[in-house]
């Protein structure tokens, strides 16, 4: 496998396969982004073509391109592997024959256990005479026999006992039928399974990659609860990391810059089918954190398009919550006359809902115009009701967006600006709003280099700045992580001297440790790079002035409590011993 590693690194560099996720920034000899795991303001991410790494100080989160895929996929080491492979146009198969490399994880069975009933699915909607009337319906909502196929939508019989015997037959263990929700128990524990999902239309959901990871199964007749039927969460599905439709419509989200986000299955598809192919729905839950992130990395422009009820609506409040945390901009779709996208698509067609995509309005307008059509701003308790909702939606808001709103929400209000923007000003978000939320983990989540770090870090990066430690410091004043480190480095120094260039990285303590040591020299690259050698010395200074200041703290810590314990022990001799001691170090 290591092969392969290096064949990949070698065709696939840093820059490239991150600036596809992130806009990178050039800054000096590296490129900086905002951090993909926090909501900050200030980038802290940065990656050095001339390492081949990555790093976010905001997290410490950090590594090579495989390590990136994992974190930003949320994938593990395989399945990293064959996403860069697929890009640097390395088969994987091939190299696995060559080289008798098993692919076995525990995943591989539940997508198998998918794929195989997906398939199972299918067979029965074009193939049986309870499938085909499943079908007609389908034709009647709309959906033609080539999208059905591109999404895989299928058909679970009324049967117990078909689907879970065919699997089992296929080698799929019972546990991961049961963990998947394929199968069920009568009682828990129970020896005998059951097929889970009977009578229903099948909507395979499908991750990231494209590869099946659970289904929404929609009842087919009005007594039939619930009306969906979704996959339990198990080892590949986790309904809140999952938009429904996201593998077929990354692309056109990219493309065109923006997604529509729907609420159900028909939404997606009716669309999609007609020609607005940027289109996802969450399934089974709410919108997420997860979800909203998974969002940003393609693009930062959201077109909500939920239902038009009250709950579409809350839903689309909540959305916008979340996404604005996130710095993405908001537009909802009016005017689809009370039906949902599927309904509207199929009425009017594809180029008339394209029509309400392109006039969507910012959502704020949106916001303060449905609600002043639902409350009388004539009275009193009207003016509260939309001061209240509104104002905080304009909270987490940039300020010149907030000048905006508060001179629309004045005028339809009838109220001059500075009255709400004092009230703005007082108004606390609560502790569980989502823009709060996302703020407080980015803090809490900063992890800061300690005075050690940085000092190695400034002279890993500048060599001939290292006598500047040496004279002042020793061992003592670096943590254990770093003692034998700063040990190496003093040893290679002592012997070039002036002549020192370059540190030797090739074996021993740095080389066991190169990862963690370009991180700390990448920092201090970053930010002392625009310091001229004078300024940089000063900074060294400085650091070592604080470290040995540190050192001394602890050193008299340690003797006060000594003394403390010889006092408690009634041995005046030592107490006296070490108050000496004590003030020497003083
Ligand atoms: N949903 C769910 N569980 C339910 C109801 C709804 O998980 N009991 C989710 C499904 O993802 C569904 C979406 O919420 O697609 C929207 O629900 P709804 O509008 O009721 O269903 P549609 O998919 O729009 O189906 P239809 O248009 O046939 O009513
Ligand atoms: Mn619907």
């Amino acid at each position: 496998m290591a092969d392969l590693v290096d064949e990949i690194k070698a065709k696939l560099d840093v820059v490239a396969v991150i600036s596809q996720y992130l806009p990178l920034k050039k800054a000096g000899a590296n490129y900086k982004a905002l951090s993909p795991f926090t909501s900050e303001k200030t980038p802290s991410f940065m990656v050095s073509p001339q390492k081949q790494i990555w790093h976010c100080f905001s997290t410490g989160k950090g590594g090579d391109i495989f390590t990136f895929i994992e974190e930003l996929e949320g994938v593990n080491f395989a399945e990293a592997l064959q996403i860069l492979a697929d890009r640097a146009g390395l088969k994987m198969d091939d190299y696995r024959k060559k080289n008798n490399v098993a692919n076995k994880s525990e995943k591989d069975e539940y997508f198998k256990a998918h794929e195989l009933a997906a398939e199972f699915f299918e067979k029965q909607l074009y193939s049986t005479n309870d499938g085909k009337k499943v079908l007609e319906y389908l034709h009647r909502r709309g959906l033609d026999d080539e999208i059905l196929k591109e999404f895989r939508v299928g058909f679970a019989p009324d049967r117990y006992d078909v689907l879970n015997p065919m699997l089992l037959d296929k080698g799929i263990s019972k546990t991961v039928l049961l963990q998947s929700g394929l199968a069920s128990t009568k009682n828990i524990g129970d020896e005998r399974i059951y097929d889970k999902f009977r009578g229903r239309l099948m909507f395979p959901i499908f991750d990231y990659f494209g590869r099946i990871c659970g289904f929404g199964g929609r009842a087919l007749n009005k007594d039939q609860m619930p009306k969906y039927l979704n996959s339990a969460e198990n080892l590949i599905y986790n309904k809140s990391k999952v938009l429904y439709g996201l593998s077929h419509a990354k692309l056109a989200i990219k493309e065109q810059k923006s997604v529509v986000l729907v609420e159900g299955y028909f939404d997606v598809l009716v669309p999609y089918q007609n020609g607005i192919k940027n289109v996802v729905a969450t399934s089974g839950t709410a919108l997420t954190q997860d979800h909203v992130r998974l969002i940003k990395r393609l693009t930062e422009n959201v077109y909500t398009s939920f239902d038009t009820d009250e709950a579409g609506f809350k839903a689309t409040r909540r959305a916008f919550d979340l996404l604005i945390g996130q710095d993405i901009s908001v537009k909802t779709l009016a005017g689809l006359d009370e039906k949902d996208p599927a309904d509207y698509v199929l009425e009017h067609g594809g180029e008339a809902y394209k029509k309400c995509v392109d006039e969507a309005i910012d959502f704020v307008d949106f916001y303060i115009g449905s609600l002043a059509k639902k409350h009388d701003v004539a009275t009193f308790s009207g003016r509260k009701f939309l001061m209240d909702e509104v104002l905080p939606i304009l909270k987490p808001l940039s300020d010149a967006k907030r000048m905006i709103y508060v001179d629309k929400l004045a005028s339809v209000l009838g109220i001059k600006s500075d009255l709400l923007f004092s009230e703005l000003q007082n108004l606390k978000l609560p502790n569980d709003h989502p823009a709060r939320q996302t703020d407080d983990n980015a803090v809490i989540s900063a992890k800061k280099l300690d005075l050690d770090e940085i000092a190695l870090g400034i002279v890993l990066y500048r060599p001939d700045l290292f006598e500047g430690l040496l004279e002042f410091l020793n061992e003592k004043d670096f943590s254990q992580e770093y003692k034998g480190i700063y040990k190496e480095l003093t040893a290679q120094y002592n012997l070039a001297r002036e002549n020192l260039q370059a540190w030797n990285f090739e074996k021993g303590v740095l080389a066991d440790n190169k990862a963690k040591l370009d991180v700390l020299s990448l920092y201090a690259e970053d930010r002392y790079s625009l310091f001229t050698s004078e300024i940089l010395k000063e900074e060294l200074e400085k650091l070592v002035d604080k470290m040995r200041k540190n050192r001394k703290t602890q050193t008299l810590k340690g003797i006060q409590s000594e003394i403390k314990m010889a006092e408690e022990q009634g041995d005046m001799e030592k107490v006296k011993l070490l108050q000496m001691q004590y003030l020497e170090n003083f």
